[in-house]
């Protein structure tokens, strides 16, 4: 028997050139290069120029995963990005993406779910493909936080950094089970009881308040470690596989202790965890597909690997996804 299946064929990021690096931060609030350090593995971000909008840097990773597949704009009918900081309520980031890529099939929309946003969208696409839906897909995740950061705030501004990454889905006819090559499923969660320990305290169109970001970080680190294990441990069990199995851990990229905590509790060889939150901070998002874009274009990813990639942001949202590359 063969099934419809969201095959992964391209990886594409993008990164503003201009770069701030933790002594830098340190000039404008109270914090050192030793603390950000120290407490989340951050020494640098990029922050994005007034050319780098989120449409504008989707637009560059997904053109690059569609180049990276050997695809064209024809070869387009699903558009998803993951963001919370789009340009403008509406039209959505995904449909200036379309017009900007010269794709002028299918659909196009975007989806919030925070730092859990690429996780969520790369659900939605794979039930999508599974359904017949759609069957050229570029899943993107894009972020400008440096808009929505309070830079008074030392304890969030350090924290993060803008960028998007993308990924283009094409469905394919392929038998079933844990060794068939693409999306082999996805887990994802919310529990909005826990809605204001990580938020935004405006909106986009509230000109009089764009919002700024606000977060207990205490309480979301000790739900991420929590919610990560399970969701990892659903994943797995779904597919009847181990942890030995996963060749590739590619985390959201918050903090390196959450990052190091959830491959320590798969045995994963510290070698096998795709890292950029050294480099990257937290692009929420974007950040899973820009580690991914990373370790595909290095050549550490290859055909036949087994990734797991999970998230955890704002909502609470959660989720896990395991592909066969
Ligand atoms: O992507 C969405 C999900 N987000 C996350 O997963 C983030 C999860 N949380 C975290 O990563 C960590 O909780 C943080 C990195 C945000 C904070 O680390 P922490 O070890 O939990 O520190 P803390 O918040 O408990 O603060 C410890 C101390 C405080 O001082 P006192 O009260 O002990 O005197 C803070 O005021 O560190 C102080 N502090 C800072 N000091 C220097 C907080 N921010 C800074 C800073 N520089 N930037």
């Amino acid at each position: 028997m063969t099934k419809q299946h969201a095959i992964l064929v391209g990886v594409g990021g993008y990164l503003p050139p201009r770069i701030l690096t933790n002594d830098e931060l340190a000039t404008r609030v109270d914090t050192s290069d030793a603390w950000i350090t120290e407490r989340t593995g951050i020494r640098q971000r990029h922050i994005a120029g007034p050319e780098d909008s989120c449409v504008a840097m989707a637009t560059k990773a997904a053109a690059a995963a569609l180049a990276d597949a050997g695809a064209t704009a024809a070869d387009v009918d699903a558009i998803i990005v993951g963001t919370s900081t789009p340009d403008e309520a509406f039209p959505a980031t995904a449909v200036r993406v379309q017009a900007a890529l010269g794709v002028t099939a299918g659909f196009a929309f975007d989806l919030a779910a925070a730092c859990s946003g690429f996780v969520y969208a790369l659900s939605v696409a794979d039930a999508m493909i599974r359904a017949g839906q759609a069957r050229g897909v570029l899943v993107i995740g894009a972020e400008v936080y440096s808009r929505i950061l309070d830079w008074t705030d030392r304890g969030t501004c350090v924290l993060f950094g803008d960028g998007a990454g993308a990924v283009f889905l094409r469905a394919e006819h392929s038998g079933v089970g844990p060794q068939t090559r693409g999306i082999l499923s996805t887990h994802i969660h919310a529990d909005g009881r826990h809605g204001d320990i990580l938020y935004v305290d405006g909106a986009v169109g509230r000109p009089d308040r764009p919002g700024h970001l606000r977060m207990l970080g205490r309480e979301v680190f000790r739900h991420a470690v929590g919610r990560l294990s399970e969701v990892v441990g659903e994943a797995l069990a779904a597919n009847g596989l181990q942890q030995s199995d996963i060749d590739w851990l590619v985390p959201h990229q918050a903090n390196l202790r959450i990052i190091d905590g959830i491959g320590k509790k798969l045995g994963m060889a510290d070698s096998h965890v795709v890292k950029t939150v050294d480099r990257h901070a937290n692009t929420s998002a974007a950040s899973i597909p820009l580690a991914l874009a990373e370790a595909w274009h290095d050549g550490r990813i290859r055909r036949g690997d087994l990734v797991l990639m999970e998230a955890l942001g704002g909502g609470l949202t959660w989720g896990a996804a395991l592909v066969r590359i």
